[in-house]
């Protein structure tokens, strides 16, 4: 009935509306793009077929009345409706029909499209977790149940990492399907893969059609990036994993008994996807009855939250109880620039292993340098000392001296100076032309020298199995160099690689590549700690696509489905504990130390790294699951934090859709997270104000426990605590205290501030927070 009452009046206000735009569009400019509409929910209906039939109605309206010049009329239009996470749908618009759905009653919003792109053997070991003896996956059941909805490239269900031998049912709540597709059918789907869907209407909207000869139109994954995640979330423990003979042992993604949906949005060998395929495959997962979604995707314009249908599906699917784990990014090690920065999501860092995969340079004179490589050792000139060559000092013309040191490509290079020789390249990100160099210019083996914009930060370069091939840190190349320079005949060999763990450099250390905070400006600045935690991320071992049974990855993509697999053990543990309270658990135990027991380090410089870098450090599942104490975090959590960013009604209206009214001087300050951003500036230095926060804590074990406060002291900051002990009981499982951070009387300090931490403790557990005190006038 209220659908029949919605109808009329929609048409009677087309009709009004239509005849105002007859004009203009016959003078816009032809050119559709795809929008989300976002509707007021007031105005809806209630099922979701009934918004469908509505949606469809009104771009029908649209398109009769104002769009007889689009060359694509008469298709359906309407890509995706939105309900559970987002209330609307996506449809591509000409300009005259977007402004003019944006005057129509009940339409909140429009949000263009955008572009977003995809930003293991030793890691679950090496984080304390084993498949025999580790108390975790023993309790958790290594997951079982909990489903791990993955959106993301899709993936290759036949590695062995996905089998589902000896797995439980599938969860009664689960509503999703296993949709077909090319080399995609039922039979792909299992008691491990429990539903795979894929959303592709944006993507061919805003980038034509896929190539259907290679990609596939089905969840099956072409790009490898999906299946890789989603094993190590979830997969299967499956030996000997391995590759290249390198890395070898029992491959176990983080929730091995954790089910895994297929959600794919991002398409195409550079794994690129549409925001409203995104939104869409977000809206499904809640739908379909995920409890947590891996979403290892970045490549986001720096829209405040209000304004980027992102941010708020994903406050609504917190709301609705699922940990929402998302990829810091791989734009660092400049600060500023981690993404997916709202305060509702986990945001991961990537960390390395104590593994490394050394295959060194051997100079003419017998010294040993490290570098990273998967060379075996068999090919061409394999273990032969070559003459070794800067490139340089190679290059046909000085003109593009930089270009070919850089050994940007080989006609750059003159061919008699690098022929048959190792030749030495300075490194640039996502160069891949070193292939040229061997093959066209005839060098017989590349080294690849990182300068000081890289530093020592390594990655495993695959494709070079049998060419002599290795990465080599900054300080290793000056060393190179160096031995160039000062040698008649320079000559070199690079090793057979060898797996060392644990590696020559203390472990962890944040990632090279690894996005850093603070917050953009756009954001609001650094008003809170983003990233949250670091994992994992470098050279991960995991499942492969294709004829690649595992692949090595690196990336924040690879450091998050660790975190979403620690998610789900912790849901499986704690199955009524709210993704905030499973990112405090994780926060809160996670360590700030190496394996030499002092503060991790930045691989690219070596040098102390801060909380902007590692969030509260590396997590450590084992100790997760017994926190102790929590900072949770609700509906009316998040509400607050829009109104403590100082949105207008209107802004939140986008997020909340019931009456709200906020609450007076709310503060983000007092938002409870498990970190704190004391902002400074000089005024506030000089005259010592200091800056408070308050907090509340939950106890999540049983009988009464008593906890203290300590600190350890940013330098140039006194912390203090309020009161300093808490006592928690049955009665009493939450309890509030007020931290507060006071200049010492420094007019300084670092750039990116100083940190320390706050720690409460009842003798058995360390609830560690980072404090991060930092000048405001520096963003
Ligand atoms: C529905 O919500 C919109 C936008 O939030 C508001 O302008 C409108 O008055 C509401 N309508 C009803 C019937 O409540
Ligand atoms: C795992 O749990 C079982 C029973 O639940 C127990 O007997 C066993 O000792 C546990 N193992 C570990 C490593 O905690
Ligand atoms: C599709 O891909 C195939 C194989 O890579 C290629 O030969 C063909 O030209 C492509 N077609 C289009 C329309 O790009
Ligand atoms: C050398 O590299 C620079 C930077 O990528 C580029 O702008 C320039 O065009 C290159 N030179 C030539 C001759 O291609
Ligand atoms: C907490 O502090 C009180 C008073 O200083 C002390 O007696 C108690 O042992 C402390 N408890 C812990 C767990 O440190």
């Amino acid at each position: 009935m209220i659908w029949e009452k919605m109808g009329t009046d929609k048409l009677v206000l087309l009709l009004m509306l239509a005849s105002m735009f007859l004009v203009a569009v016959t003078a816009a400019p032809i050119g559709s793009q795809t929008y989300i509409v976002h509707m007021a929910k007031n105005m809806s209906h209630t099922d979701i077929m009934a918004k469908g039939a509505w949606y469809n109605e009104i771009m029908q309206g649209a398109k009769t009345l104002l769009s007889e010049t689009e060359e694509d009329d008469g298709k359906d239009c309407v890509h995706h409706v939105f309900d559970k996470v987002f209330n609307g749908f996506s449809a591509r618009l000409t300009p005259a029909q977007a402004a003019y759905m944006e005057k129509l009653p009940g339409v909140l919003k429009l949000y263009p499209n955008e572009v977003h792109t995809v930003s293991t053997t030793r890691s679950p070991s090496f984080l304390g977790l084993t498949a025999t003896g580790a108390a975790l996956l023993n309790e958790s059941n290594y997951g079982e149940g909990v489903i791990i909805g993955v959106i993301d490239t899709g993936i290759w269900p036949e590695r062995p990492s996905f089998s589902d031998v000896g797995l439980g049912p599938i969860p009664a709540k689960w509503k999703g399907i296993c949709e077909t597709g090319v080399a995609f059918d039922t039979t792909q789907c299992n008691l491990k893969i429990i539903g795979a869907r894929y959303f592709l209407k944006g993507n061919e909207a805003m980038f034509g059609p896929i190539n259907d000869t290679n990609e596939y139109r089905s969840p099956r994954d072409l790009n490898g990036h999906g299946t890789h995640c989603a094993s190590t979330a979830a997969g299967r423990a499956s030996s000997p994993a391995g590759k290249y003979g390198l890395a070898e042992g029992t491959a176990m993604g983080m929730a091995p008994k954790a089910k895994i949906a297929v959600y794919k949005a991002l398409w195409r060998a550079e794994g690129a996807g549409s925001t409203d395929d995104l939104v869409a495959a977000i809206d499904q997962a809640v739908l379909d009855g995920v409890d947590v979604i891996s979403f290892s995707i970045g490549g986001f314009s720096q829209l405040e939250f209000h304004s980027n249908p992102i941010a708020i599906a994903t406050y609504n699917a917190v709301n609705q109880g699922v940990f929402f784990s998302a990829s810091a990014g791989n734009d660092g090690p400049s600060a500023g620039t981690v993404e997916n920065v709202t305060p509702w999501v986990t945001t991961v860092a990537a960390a390395t292993q104590d593994r490394d995969l050394n295959a060194p340079v051997e100079l003419g004179d017998g010294t040993k340098l490290s570098g990273r490589s998967p060379f075996d050792g068999t090919g061409l000139n394999g273990n032969l000392i070559l003459p070794l060559v800067y490139a340089g000092d190679a290059a046909i013309d000085s003109s593009v001296a930089w270009n070919a040191s850089v050994c940007q490509a080989a006609d750059f290079l003159d061919v008699t100076l690098v022929q048959g020789r190792l030749v030495l390249c300075d490194y640039v990100p996502s160069w891949t032309s070193y292939y040229d160099i061997v093959a066209r210019a005839g060098a017989a083996g590349i080294i690849l020298g990182n300068t000081p914009a890289s530093g020592e930060a390594l990655t495993l370069t695959e494709g070079f199995l049998s060419t002599p091939f290795t990465r080599v840190g900054n300080a290793v190349r000056i060393a190179i160099t160096n031995y160039i320079r000062a040698t008649a005949a320079p000559a070199a060999r690079i090793l057979p690689a060898m797996t060392l763990i644990p590696g020559p450099k203390p472990a962890p250390q944040v990632a090279g590549f690894s996005s850093r905070g603070p917050l953009s400006v756009a954001y609001g600045g650094a008003q809170w700690l983003k990233p949250d935690i670091s994992a994992p991320g470098v050279d991960i071992l995991a499942a492969g696509n294709g004829q690649e049974d595992y692949a090595f990855m690196s990336g924040t993509s690879m450091a998050c489905p660790h975190i979403s697999g620690m998610g789900a053990l912790l849901k499986a543990v704690h199955p009524n504990w709210s993704p905030a309270a499973i990112r405090s658990a994780l926060m809160t135990t996670a360590t700030v130390l190496d394996n030499t027991q002092l503060t991790i380090t930045a691989e690219e410089s070596g040098l102390t790294a801060s909380p902007w870098a590692f969030g509260a450090g590396l997590a450590l599942p084992e100790r997760a699951m017994t926190p102790g104490l929590v900072y949770d975090m609700g509906h009316d959590d998040y509400f607050f934090f829009l109104c403590a960013l100082g949105y207008t009604t209107e802004q939140i209206q986008v997020f909340e859709h019931g009456p709200f009214t906020c609450p007076p001087q709310v503060r983000v300050q007092d938002m409870n997270l498990p970190s704190f951003v004391a902002l400074f500036d000089s005024l506030r230095l000089a005259t010592q104000t200091p800056v408070t926060f308050t907090r509340t804590l939950t106890s999540v074990t049983t009988g009464v426990s008593t906890y203290n406060a300590s600190v350890v002291n940013p330098q140039g900051f006194t912390i203090s605590i309020d009161p300093p002990t808490l006592t928690f009981s049955p009665t009493q499982l939450m309890q509030r205290f007020v931290v507060t951070v006071t200049p010492d009387g420094t007019t300084s300090m670092p750039q990116y501030g100083s940190h320390g931490s706050v720690i409460w403790t009842d003798g058995h557990h360390y609830v560690q927070s980072p404090v991060v005190a930092t000048n405001v006038d520096v963003w």
